[in-house]
C-alpha cells in the first residue's frame, strides 16, 4: 500500500492471508476465555476445554507465523523507499505497528496463560482491541486503494499483479 512499485512474493502472500485468517479465527473463538483463564489460574492443569485449547494453540501458531513473516519481510526488502507522501508515511507507520501487535497480542496472551499472570490477560485484551481497530483501518485502506484509487493494491496481495 505504500509504493506503487512494491510487489509481494508467494511466501509473503500466503503468510499474509494465513495469519489474517487465524487472527480472525482466534478473535471469534474466544468465548469463555475469561472463565477458562480463571480456572487455569487456580489450577494450571485445568481450563483446557475445546475453545480454550483452540484459542491457545492457534494463538501459538500465530506467533510462529508472525516471526517467519517478519524474517521473510526483512529478507525480501527491496531498495529504500524514496519520495513518500504523508499518506504513504502514515500507512507505513500503521503497518509497522500492526507487525508489532500481531506479535505482542498472542505473546501477552501466552504470558498470561503459561505464567499465570492475571494482569497480562487484561493487557492481552487491550492490545487485541487496538490491533483489531488497526486491522479494520488497514482493510478499509486496502479497499479504498483498490476501488477508489484503482491502483491494484489488493490484487498485489492476491498475487495477481
Ligand atoms: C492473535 C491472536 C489472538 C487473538 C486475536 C486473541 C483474542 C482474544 C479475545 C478476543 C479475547 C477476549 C475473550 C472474551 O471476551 O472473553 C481473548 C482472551 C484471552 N486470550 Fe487471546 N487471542 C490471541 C492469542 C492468544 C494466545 C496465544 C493465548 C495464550 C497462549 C491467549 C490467551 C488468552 C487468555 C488467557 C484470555 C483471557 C484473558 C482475561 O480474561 O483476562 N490468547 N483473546
Amino acid at each position: 500500500m505504500q509504493n506503487q512499485e512494491r510487489t509481494y512474493n508467494t511466501a509473503q502472500i500466503l503468510l499474509h492471508w494465513a495469519i489474517a485468517a487465524l487472527i480472525i479465527f482466534n478473535y471469534f473463538v474466544s468465548e469463555g476465555m475469561g472463565r477458562a483463564f480463571h480456572q487455569h489460574l487456580d489450577d494450571s492443569n485445568t481450563g483446557y476445554g475445546l475453545v480454550s485449547s483452540l484459542h491457545v494453540y492457534v494463538g501459538l501458531a500465530i506467533i510462529a507465523l508472525v516471526v517467519i513473516r517478519i524474517i521473510v519481510r526483512l529478507a525480501s526488502r527491496k531498495s529504500k523507499r524514496d519520495s513518500q507522501n504523508l499518506l504513504d508515511k502514515i500507512s507505513h507507520i500503521i503497518h509497522e505497528i500492526l507487525y508489532l501487535l500481531m506479535f505482542l497480542v498472542p505473546v501477552f496472551g501466552a504470558i498470561a496463560w503459561y505464567l499465570g499472570i492475571h494482569f497480562m490477560g487484561d493487557v492481552h485484551e487491550i492490545a487485541m482491541n487496538i490491533m483489531m481497530t488497526l486491522v479494520l483501518l488497514h482493510a478499509a485502506a486496502a479497499l479504498f486503494h483498490q476501488y477508489v484509487l484503482k491502483d491494484g493494491t489488493l490484487l498485489k496481495m492476491l498475487g495477481q499483479k
